[in-house]
């Protein structure tokens, strides 16, 4: 399993100041150094942590995979064809969550969706969709020609009982596999930490995860470098 490492939280601690510092470019950096084998940021519609410098300077910088994660707005779509990241992550956004809450409604703007992906694929650029771990929303990231899916882990990381974790697990379980019978390639995200990763370990299609919080809570104390190779730790399975 790879992990991607989301620097948006570097981004909102530098605009609680509305200072130059800390940078998401260095962190994006660090993390590499570090192991980390892609570099996830979210460019929201109200630049609310990451921004269009940000995103510019990423770019340019990020040597793995920069992964710009969006929703499929026109201005993005400029914006994603203008930098060229490896990967786009189609997300759902509203103007006053504190973090994405659901995955992508596919079903309600298909054709719009098609063509969206079909812009940005004609760019190289992959194509992930983040989405619910229903198999419903496998069928439609392969009508919509999609190259990834993210499956939406923050159900099952926000479980309380073991019976439920078992529910959600098996719900991710399904869908990913289902996915990759289909060819599709298999990641997943959104509250995963040190802790309750460990259960999606034992799905194998599942090829990477995208973490940001909890690895930035913990770079706190213990230092980015750190805190991105006790996470790779874990997932690449070293005691
Ligand atoms: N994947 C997606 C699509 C997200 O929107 C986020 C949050 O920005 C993450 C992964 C990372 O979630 P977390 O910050 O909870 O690790």
């Amino acid at each position: 399993m790879r992990l991607a490492v989301n620097v948006d939280h570097i981004a909102t601690l530098r605009e609680a100041r509305g200072e130059n510092e800390p940078d998401p470019v260095i962190a994006a950096g660090i993390c590499e150094l570090a192991g980390a084998e892609g570099i996830v940021c979210h460019l929201r519609e109200d630049r609310r942590h990451i921004n269009d410098r940000d995103v510019r300077l990423l770019r340019d910088v990020v040597k793995t995979k920069l992964d710009l994660e969006m929703a499929a707005t026109d201005e993005m779509l400029k914006i994603a064809i203008e930098t060229l990241p490896e990967i786009v992550t189609l997300v759902p956004e509203k103007r006053k969550e504190l973090t994405t809450e659901g995955g992508l409604n596919m079903a309600s703007e298909k054709e719009r969706l098609k063509d969206y992906i079909k812009e940005l694929r004609s760019k190289e650029i992959s194509v992930s969709l983040f989405i619910d771990p229903e198999p419903v929303n496998v069928d439609l990231a392969i009508e919509l020609n999609a190259d990834i899916i993210e499956i939406h882990t923050g159900k099952f990381a926000n479980t309380r009982t073991e019976r439920d974790q078992i529910t959600e697990l098996s719900k991710i379980g399904v869908t990913a596999r289902m996915a990759s019978e289909l060819g599709l390639v298999v990641t997943a995200g959104h509250g995963l930490n040190y802790t309750n990763i460990f259960p999606l370990l034992s799905i194998a299609e599942i090829q990477e995860v995208s973490i940001g919080h909890s690895l930035m809570a913990r770079a706190v104390f213990t230092g980015l470098q750190k805190a991105v190779e006790d996470m790779l730790n874990i997932v690449r399975r070293i005691n």
